[in-house]
């Protein structure tokens, strides 16, 4: 390997194989039934495959306008901006009338010393790289989800915050450029440890001068959580035989966090992360058996990615010490105001490749929490709690209301209904008998149990957002090549390409249900498609317009306005960059919302976590791993041309919300 240019990967993610032996019926099969039956209304595979538009009986038109191309405002539309093009440029565009800003890039000092970042340029065998410990004191790298927690009421507390982030994973090979320079050698046990310090999350205090600028505030809130944090467990897993190492035989203080990927918040103050490809970075050393064979065979654990194996045996998994890996996969429940707080591992809501966990609060006052399992085939699942969010017991923070509760996974029917059935010890074959001693063994083998009840394999879920005014919950599906062939108008599953190559779904999708009464702890609902991304008019079965063609639809929010904010990380239709679009999630059952492209990201880059401030007048967007296969220097502040993950800082020129 050179220092002249990044390593190809052959598989650009994991998350694109399966693990999941299931036989229950996939979910596009249960989409394109549904199509099936409005085919024969529509007629024909292209008018299915255009299902969600004007001529379907009974669903009146949100778009605004027709005849395909224009992208100017329209008046009466939600999307007060003009569409912009799609892009393949080394910058960031937004349209006219807002302007974007990089901040806050992987590597700025924000705790300790407040070490300048330094790219590593090699020289003379110098290396000039930051130091481990260095970047612990400094933004980790991968900006993945977001939020932005005010420091202040009213108008302050638009200008002064806390924003807290996730860092997902690592480009090793930006990570170690220039820090070790002996033949380019990351796998030290040095190289190994900036590499787990460049994983977690930031806590950042931030605050807007009068000239519009936003800054860092040097503050003793400002905190780097790491994959070797010491953290505790809480809820039934804890201290559960599958979660005990010879490192914490109690098994209840784990340490770390890994592969930090959506966020969610909660109304008391607290940030969740989510722990997603956790299982690739583990070496798995002699035969299990039992639960542990069937764990690492369900989980995908394995391939030492960047190889900690070496350097750090927690990451080594044995038949004598084999449970480090069943530490991670959880929800992260981080106090962001108390800098010396233990995070927690709330373990009732499922052991899984967690992508985001979007909170809601039901009527009756306890917490719903909706989350999905990124990977080809996997779930989406709810979790609803034992208690009202603000009752007494809670307060103090002793116990939360995220440890007692019903973890649900969905079943979706093909007439438009689904389930969510719950995941209980005891219950629907969760039993002794067939491996499930008790709830905590329920939760720590979550995806086990939801293939035992027969829960509906998804392309890929990822993030979850819910419509603050209709309570509408939304779901991205990013794609899935696992997808096998197609019967009838099926407009979703592609025959092999040029290559020989399956792509199943190649583009993804948005799948958006409705809870029965409106009750988030409902036990049933009915679901719809929002839309089928791809290259627009009808192509691949997309039901967008070719001017807003995307794929691989990923970050997701929904605004008070209920404009639906969409972000891409994967395969855009031409090559395009990532992008991040909204939608008028207005749009009713099978209508077709209207999109507009929003912003375009940089070369390499993806898009990904979304906040703004509670006037909605600052954006927050995050553009991950620019150049990771060359190609960008972005965000190029102080004249350093390694490419570096930062935030997006999004304003309009005029001062108003965002999106209007
Ligand atoms: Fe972390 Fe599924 O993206
Ligand atoms: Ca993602
Ligand atoms: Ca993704």
């Amino acid at each position: 390997m050179t220092l002249t240019e990044p390593p190809v990967t052959e598989s650009p993610d994991p998350d694109d194989r399966s693990s999941n032996p299931s036989t229950a019926r996939p979910f596009m099969e249960i989409a394109e039934a549904r199509l099936s039956r409005r085919s024969v209304l529509a007629g024909g595979m292209l008018a299915a495959a255009g299902f969600l538009t004007t001529s379907v009986v009974g669903a009146p038109p949100a778009r605004a306008f027709t005849g395909g191309g224009s992208t100017g405002t329209t008046a009466g539309s939600l999307l007060g901006f003009e569409a912009i093009p799609p892009s393949g440029l080394d910058e960031v565009v937004v349209p006219d009338g807002y302007s974007a800003r990089p901040f806050i890039p992987w590597g700025t000092p924000i705790l300790g010393f407040f070490p300048a970042f330094r790219p590593g340029t090699p020289s003379e065998g110098v290396p000039t790289g930051n130091t481990a410990d260095e970047q612990a004191q400094q933004v980790g790298m991968h900006h993945d989800g977001m939020t932005y927690f005010p420091l202040a009421s009213g108008d302050r507390g638009n200008r002064h915050g806390l924003l807290v982030l996730n860092h997902e994973y690592t480009d090793e090979y930006y990570l170690h450029q220039g820090t070790f320079v002996a033949g380019y050698e990351p796998r030290t046990a040095e190289g190994v440890r900036k590499s787990q310090n460049a994983h977690g999350v930031s806590v950042v205090e931030i605050a807007c001068a009068a000239s519009g600028e936003w800054q860092v505030v040097r503050s003793t809130r400002n905190r780097r959580i790491t994959a070797s944090t010491p953290m505790a467990f809480s809820g039934p897993a804890t201290g559960h035989e599958l979660v005990r190492t010879t490192a914490d035989r109690a098994g209840r203080r784990p340490l770390g966090t890994l592969n930090n990927c959506g966020n969610g918040e909660t109304p008391w103050g607290t940030y969740l992360t989510c722990e997603e490809n956790f299982n690739g970075y583990f070496r798995v050393d002699g035969t299990l058996d039992g639960d542990s064979a069937a764990l690492v065979k369900r989980y995908g654990v394995g391939g030492d990615r960047n190889g900690w194996a070496a350097h750090d045996p927690r990451f080594v998994v044995t038949p004598e010490d084999p449970n480090e890996a069943n530490r991670f996969g959880w929800v992260v429940e981080i106090d962001p105001f108390e800098p010396d707080s233990t995070p927690v591992k709330r373990t009732a809501l499922g052991r899984l490749k967690h992508e985001d966990a979007t909170v809601q609060i039901a009527r009756d006052g306890r917490v719903v929490v909706y989350m999905g399992d990124d990977q080809v085939n996997e779930y989406v699942y709810k979790f609803v709690s034992a208690h009202r969010w603000d009752h007494p017991r809670f307060r103090g923070r002793a116990q939360s209301p995220l440890d007692e509760g019903t973890l649900y996974v969905a079943r979706f029917s093909d007439d438009g209904r689904g389930e969510w059935i719950p995941l209980v010890h005891g219950e629907r074959g969760l039993t002794p008998e067939n491996g499930f001693a008790d709830q905590g063994e329920v939760l720590v083998k979550t995806r086990l149990a939801a293939d035992e009840v027969g829960a509906t394999p998804m392309d890929r879920p990822e993030w979850t957002a819910v419509d603050p005014d209709s309570g509408t919950v939304y779901l991205t599906l990013t794609n899935n090549a696992d997808r096998t062939a197609p019967n009838g108008p099926n407009p979703r599953a592609f025959p092999p390409d040029a290559d020989g190559r399956r792509v199943g779904n190649k583009w993804g999708h948005i799948v958006r249900w409705d809870e029965d009464g409106g009750d988030h702890t409902a036990t049933g609902f009915r679901w719809d498609l929002f839309l089928l991304a791809g290259p627009g008019d009808g192509i691949d079965g997309s039901t967008v317009e070719p001017e807003d063609a995307f794929g691989s639809p990923d970050g997701l929010w929904v605004d008070p306005d209920r404009r639906a904010w969409i972000q891409t990380d994967g395969t855009q239709p031409n090559g395009a960059n990532n992008q991040m679009l909204a939608a008028d999630a207005r749009a009713p059952y099978r209508a077709e919302p209207e999109v507009r492209r929003f912003l375009t990201g940089v070369v390499g880059c993806e898009v990904t976590g979304i906040a703004t401030t509670p006037d909605r007048r600052t954006l927050f967007v995050n553009l991950q791993h620019p150049g990771e296969d060359g190609g960008s220097t972005w965000p190029r502040l102080d004249g350093i041309e390694t490419p570096r993950s930062a935030t997006v800082i999004v304003t309009k020129e005029d001062g108003g919300v965002i999106g209007t």
